[in-house]
């Protein structure tokens, strides 16, 4: 059976270190969306690795990176080097899907020329040739990783980039053909590397693992709020994030899906545009800023704060089939010695709802969170607790209305970075 990790917010709520957490429990761990837009940090012999493309089950399963990701060669190649140096062993456990899209030179300049273009409408893309790569895959114009081993390869690579760089034109792009030779070269090189490690028909091999009754955990990238369909539409990722997508992205009936595990940040994060109802300002943000690290994994932009949004977590629970919660960060509460805040209704237009179209934050008009207040646990702490008895009064009661709430256990909650900073209730 399939169980999957996936983040119900905007991304970035742990979900690497509980999926490496949970690993040892599985046959075969797999990544079914997304590229190297992703960041998701491990805790590995005591340092932090952050991987982007392979699954955060490298360093104890088979890892298969599925057919609905995406893939810059380069930088998994760099990816791989770094899985090595922390002791991994990409070459026994990694596995590449044939029918996965290659991230091209040219798409990364066409999301940083489209980005450009966009001006104050920016998505905030990561620039690391997503929607572009995408785009390619629909328009049925893309080259797939099973594609390396054929003779015309490089044909097909040579016509893809021919028609990225005509696109580039529509953006007034300058492009600097020196760069752009030199990171082919880097491309053409990076594939002869990657060509030392298994590849596989992902559906086949997926199945087969299945009928022999293995248990594979499926690791989701961004977040509900990034989906392609359902999530705050266009401030969104170009791959479907949700645990639905997993059947279409790997290849597998729906009847093998089981436990769907949402993993959320006590608070809320957002890094990129678009709407963000809770966002906090001044020093309340700032401090959770500090003490969370709030910087994004791959690219180190700052993270928006803001209280926890109880109708969107409802949300993602709602459109995912989300059976069981982990809460990420409780640890980050104990630096408040103000009053915490939850969200858990909307005033829309002076009507209250916890029912809203995330999408639409900016046209439906006057949209007011409401907020309950819950009191802070300052001067007591979440930090290295074990039991959920001994966690602050106020930070017990902060878990168990949400979970009362939202319907669905908590079964999990993270004070820590590392492996075992976690509470299993
Ligand atoms: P992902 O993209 O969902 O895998 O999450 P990221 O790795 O991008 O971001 C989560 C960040 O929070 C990483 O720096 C983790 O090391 C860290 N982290 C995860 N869980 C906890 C926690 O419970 N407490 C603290 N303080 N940090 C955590
Ligand atoms: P993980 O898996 C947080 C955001 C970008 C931008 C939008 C579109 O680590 O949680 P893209 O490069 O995909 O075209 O960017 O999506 N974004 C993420 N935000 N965590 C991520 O991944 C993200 N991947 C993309 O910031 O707003
Ligand atoms: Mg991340």
């Amino acid at each position: 059976m399939i169980d999957t990790i996936i983040g119900p917010q905007w991304g970035d709520e742990g979900k690497g270190k509980i999926v490496d957490f949970f690993a040892n429990r599985y046959d075969l761990g797999v990544r079914y969306q997304g590229g190297n837009n992703a960041g998701h940090s491990l805790v590995v012999g005591g340092k932090t690795i952050v991987l982007h493309t392979v699954p955060s089950t490298i360093f104890t399963l088979p890892s298969l990176i599925g057919d609905g990701v995406v893939i810059n060669p380069i930088d998994l190649k760099k990816e791989i080097e770094n899985i090595i140096s922390f002791g991994g062993n990409p070459k026994e456990n990694l596995l590449i899907g044939n029918r996965a899209h290659l991230i091209l030179p040219t798409h990364i300049l066409l999301d940083k020329a489209k980005e450009m273009a966009k001006g104050g409408g920016k998505i905030g893309s990561t620039q690391k040739g997503i929607s572009p790569v995408y785009t390619d895959r629909t328009a049925r114009d893309g080259v797939t990783t099973g594609q390396i081993f054929t003779p015309d390869f490089k044909e097909k690579v040579e016509a893809l980039m021919e028609l990225n760089k005509k696109q580039l034109g529509i953006y007034s792009y300058e492009l600097d053909e020196k760069e752009l030779s030199n990171e082919i070269e880097n491309f053409y090189s990076a594939i002869e590397y990657l060509k030392q490690f298994k590849f596989v028909s992902c559906a086949y091999y997926v199945n087969d693992l299945l009928k022999e009754n293995k248990n594979i955990i499926a690791e989701g990238a961004q977040a509900t709020m990034l989906d392609l369909s359902f999530g705050c539409y266009p401030f969104v990722t170009s791959s479907r994030t949700l645990a639905t997508a997993i059947p279409s992205e790997l290849g597998v009936p729906t009847k093998y899906l089981r436990n769907v595990i949402g993993v959320f940040k006590a608070y809320l994060t957002k890094v990129g545009a678009g709407p963000f109802p809770t966002k906090l300002d001044g020093d309340v943000a700032k401090k959770l800023q500090d003490a969370g690290h709030e910087f994004g994994s791959t690219t180190g932009r700052p993270r928006d704060t803001g209280w926890l949004d109880l109708p969107l977590l409802k949300y993602a629970v709602m459109i995912n089939g989300i059976t069981e919660l982990v809460m990420t960060k409780l640890d980050i509460y104990d630096v408040l010695d103000c009053d915490i805040e939850i969200c858990t209704h909307y005033k829309v237009n002076g009507v209250e709802t916890d029912k809203i179209d995330f999408n639409l934050v900016n046209e439906i008009g006057n949209i007011e969170p409401v907020y309950k207040s819950f009191k802070s646990w300052h001067g007591e702490k979440s930090e290295g607790v074990r039991d959920f008895n001994d966690l602050p009064q106020a930070a017990k009661d902060y878990i168990d209305y949400i979970e009362k709430e939202v319907g669905v256990p908590i079964s999990i909650i993270s004070v820590g970075p590392g492996k075992d900073d976690l509470i299993i209730k």
